[in-house]
């Protein structure tokens, strides 16, 4: 392969890449889209530097600028969750969650936490499941955790808290991982507090998803509902760069955490993403209420009229969403492997997901009975129920009406026409610009 044309071949794709996402509806849950200083500070020169350890307590020369934007980082996030301590180190939310069970468990501790198959994350899951086939989740195989389940109610899309308040009484975990990737309403945080302190467990929320919402004061705060821990990630609901953050009020736990991550796990810790998550972080604390309220608003949009149009959305009986996700099941139109395919080629972007009776009814991660699909980036760049009305017209057209998905990605393009530029910022800009 000749390196030149090699090197020109991926500054093509990536303009390629930019002219899509513009043109296209990016509907992942787990994305978002930066504002342009975000973007600017990630191809800063932090990005080349060191700066090993805690603020004040370096290892590395040249860090001054690079100390007082984490120290800025920290008092940001501690200001938009309400909470006395944050470690804005870990480079993602797997990270994070590794940074938890490094500090609060011992390989062989049982640890809880919601299966994949019902909104887990694979950072949660075990080495093995249950038939001794391989998984080779974080908890499970990375720290040698006994992955043990949180109940879940499939019919209210949430946790149940009696059996797995059984549960817990019978395993005795050291560890509660709440929260998860697919996470429509609020979760149990009280009852199961509750319950892990009388056997002396710490519960930490994974704040993954939810994070933003969190801070716009659209969701739980699993900390003033008695969470030990919040762990997440900075890019999804949170739309700042991709990297993760730690928060408590737990000086005991805080320590141990800060001890996990230096000389722990991290050696570098993507310095322009800390600067990024500081901007984002600033955003969120100025336009975050009005964001997370546009977000939840567009998401029971969207359900709404999907179930306008034929779509089996799921959790009607609980007005569909508390969150930025909306969940189809898609069993009956061929599959979430067609489905997000099919909707790929009208440039529509989301992915198939599991759904929670999904593997009685014979289905696999591969092409599972469903699609999860979020509305952060579209609310970020402006949209509103008029368009999410549009957007469910769409679907149908792909999904239930058989049309030329090509056709549909023209009506796609042209309604993105009106929406490219990145809002909820104090400089508005270009959403995909390269
Ligand atoms: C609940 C949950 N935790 C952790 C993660 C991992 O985050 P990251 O990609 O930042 O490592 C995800 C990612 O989607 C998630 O959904």
């Amino acid at each position: 392969m000749d390196p030149e044309d090699a090197y020109r071949r991926v500054l093509s794709s990536i303009e390629e890449h930019h002219r899509w996402f513009d043109s296209s509806l990016p509907m992942i849950a787990s994305e978002n889209v930066a504002s342009p200083a975000v973007r600017r500070a990630m191809t800063s020169d932090f990005g080349h530097r060191y700066a090993e350890g805690w603020v004040g307590e370096r290892v590395y020369a040249g860090t001054k600028y690079i100390d007082y934007v984490e120290s800025l980082a920290m008092e940001l996030i501690k200001k938009l969750y309400g909470v006395k301590f944050a470690d804005v180190r870990p480079i993602s939310g797997v990270v994070a969650n590794l940074s938890v069970y490094t500090a609060l468990t011992q390989p062989g501790d049982v640890v809880m936490a919601l299966p994949i198959t019902k909104g887990g994350h694979i950072s949660m899951g075990p080495l093995k499941g249950s038939k001794g086939q391989f998984i080779g989740g974080t908890a499970g195989a990375v720290r040698g955790l006994d992955v043990k389940y949180i109940a879940f109610d499939d019919e209210n899309m949430n946790i149940d808290v009696d059996r797995t308040i059984n549960r817990m009484e019978k395993y005795k975990p050291k560890l509660i991982m709440m929260g998860g990737s697919v996470i429509l309403f609020p979760q149990p945080v009280k009852e199961l507090v509750e319950a892990a302190k009388s056997i002396g467990a710490a519960v930490n929320y994974d704040a993954a998803h939810v994070a933003g919402l969190i801070a716009g004061g659209k969701f739980q705060r699993p900390l003033e509902e008695g969470a030990d821990v919040m762990t997440f990630s900075t890019h999804k609901t949170f739309f700042g760069p991709q990297h993760g953050a730690v928060i408590t009020n737990d000086e005991e736990k805080f320590e141990l955490i800060k001890l996990a991550n230096f000389p722990g796990l991290l050696s570098n810790h993507h310095l322009h993403a800390v600067a990024a998550l500081a901007i984002a972080a600033a955003e969120l604390l100025a336009f975050g209420k009005e964001y997370a309220e546009a977000v939840v608003k567009n998401a029971k949009a969207l359900a709404q009229a999907l179930h306008d149009e034929g779509f089996k959305v799921v959790a009607e009986h609980l007005g569909f969403t508390e969150s930025h996700q909306v969940l189809l099941d898609v069993d009956d139109l061929g599959g979430g492997y067609k489905c997000e395919k099919l909707l790929e080629e009208a440039n529509i972007i989301v992915n198939r997901n599991l759904l929670p009776w999904d593997i009685k009814r014979g289905r696999g991660f591969k092409d599972p009975g469903g699609l999860r699909l979020g509305v952060s980036e579209l609310t970020r760049l402006g949209m509103g129920p008029d368009e999410m009305r549009e957007v469910a017209k769409f679907y149908r057209e792909v999904l239930i009406d058989g049309k030329d998905p090509k056709e549909v990605a023209r009506e796609v393009s042209e309604l993105r026409k009106d929406f490219k530029t990145v809002k909820y910022t104090f400089e508005e800009g270009p959403a995909y610009e390269y």
